[in-house]
């Protein structure tokens, strides 16, 4: 497949694969991309996942056609770019390998050996000449390692972006790329709106017309789209309008009060999204939360702590810097009822928070008091 005339996509299709970073829930399988940059000298951009070292190395040589590559452009150490640097190194023995000074180290962590006796070590603003293109080289640290960069052709105007603009799904999956870049961007990158901002306002000034990142679809058109949500989602801002309820429920009693809450929302024209963390995918409901502006935590007292779902669910959102939003408590217990209290010690870190002024308190099952905190929560909810 070419990108450009130039540019051509040797990249795999994983459909086998269970957990994508052993823990999330692939569907639609995964891409790993890898490119050839073909010019006066031929660069080849990262490899691919171990598993696909043989179809990997078959569609590098197609797209060599006979010639012999000049460079390995190593942009992330995660393996499943990272997996295939030693297999190119013994079959392209000339070939030299670019990337960061944090990425030879990481070399001889995974393989023994930095390649020194080819290394190029590249760092902020560095450029390689291939002939016509010129590659510049952009530290991206932490979006998604600290070793990361990302590289930019001003000749074809490619941004090719690592982890960046990445997504769930095979590379030729028919799915709305918002929505699995989402889960992808939250559940993986998260924690680093930081440096994904940093990272934003270094390509900013880029002339850009093509982002070629790591895994998903290669981005043509539109790309201010996906700059856009790339700039709400790492700036923690709300992207959607609406109200989600993460709730867990042992006997039925605390579901029963969710669905109420969610029929008088919807009633009052809010939108509602519902996520039961004992069965959901928990990644999708983390980024829920953070696509929404207000989530409402529904659970049981359990062990003098909070029912496990609960604290799993809180936990994915704290380690990934949940801030800026609006959050309601439904506590339910039968005795000694204490999950709001244990709720908001978990979140006492997280920053920007509005918590809802009206609380539910339900003992065991609804009754008249509950069912009216329960109304004075979605009037609250969808002012
Ligand atoms: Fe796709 Fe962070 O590796």
């Amino acid at each position: 497949m070419n990108i450009t005339q130039d540019i051509k996509y040797i990249g795999v299709n994983d459909r086998d694969i269970d957990l994508f970073e052993g823990q999330y829930i692939v569907p639609n399988g995964m891409a790993y991309n890898s490119y050839v940059i073909t010019d006066d000298k031929i660069a080849v951009m990262d490899t691919v996942d171990a598993r696909f070292k043989d179809e990997w190395l078959s569609n590098l040589e197609k797209a060599l056609d006979g010639k012999n590559p000049d460079y390995l452009i190593i942009q992330h150490m995660e393996p499943d770019h990272s997996a295939n640097i030693r297999h190119f190194a013994e079959k392209y023995p000339n070939a030299k390998i670019v990337s960061s000074s944090k990425s030879f180290v990481m070399m001889k962590g995974f393989f023994g050996t930095d390649f020194v006796e080819n290394q190029i070590v590249v760092g902020e603003g560095d450029a390689l000449s291939l002939g016509s293109h010129t590659l510049t080289f952009i530290t991206a640290p932490m979006v998604h390692w600290p070793e990361v960069i990302v590289t930019y052709d001003s000749k074809d105007k490619v941004l090719f972006s690592a982890d960046g603009f990445g997504k769930f799904g095979a590379y030729d999956t028919d799915e709305d790329w918002a929505c699995e870049a989402r889960r992808y961007y939250i559940g993986i990158v998260g924690k680093y709106g930081q440096q994904t901002q940093a990272l934003l306002k270094k390509t900013a000034g880029l002339d850009i017309e093509i982002i070629c990142p790591l895994h998903g679809p290669v981005l043509t058109e539109n790309l201010e789209y996906y700059i856009n949500l790339y700039d709400i989602w790492s700036s923690y801002r709300v992207e959607s309008e609406g109200v989600v309820i993460a709730y867990t429920s042992v006997y039925g009693n605390t579901k029963k009060a969710v669905l109420k809450l969610r029929d008088k929302l919807t009633a009052k024209g809010v939108e509602v999204v519902l996520n039961d963390l004992a069965r959901c995918d928990m990644a999708e409901a983390v980024e829920d939360s953070f696509r929404y502006g207000t989530t409402v935590l529904a659970t049981t007292t359990y062990n003098a702590d909070i029912f496990p779902f609960m604290r799993e669910f809180i936990n994915h959102l704290t380690e990934r810097n949940f801030q800026c939003r609006t959050v309601a408590f439904i506590e339910n217990g039968s005795w000694a009822p204490m999950a709001t209290k244990v709720m908001k010690g978990m979140l006492e870190k997280s920053k920007n928070l509005n918590y809802a002024e009206n609380e539910v308190k339900i003992i065991s099952a609804l009754n008249e008091e509950s069912e009216k905190q329960l109304e004075a929560l979605a009037e609250e909810l969808c002012k």
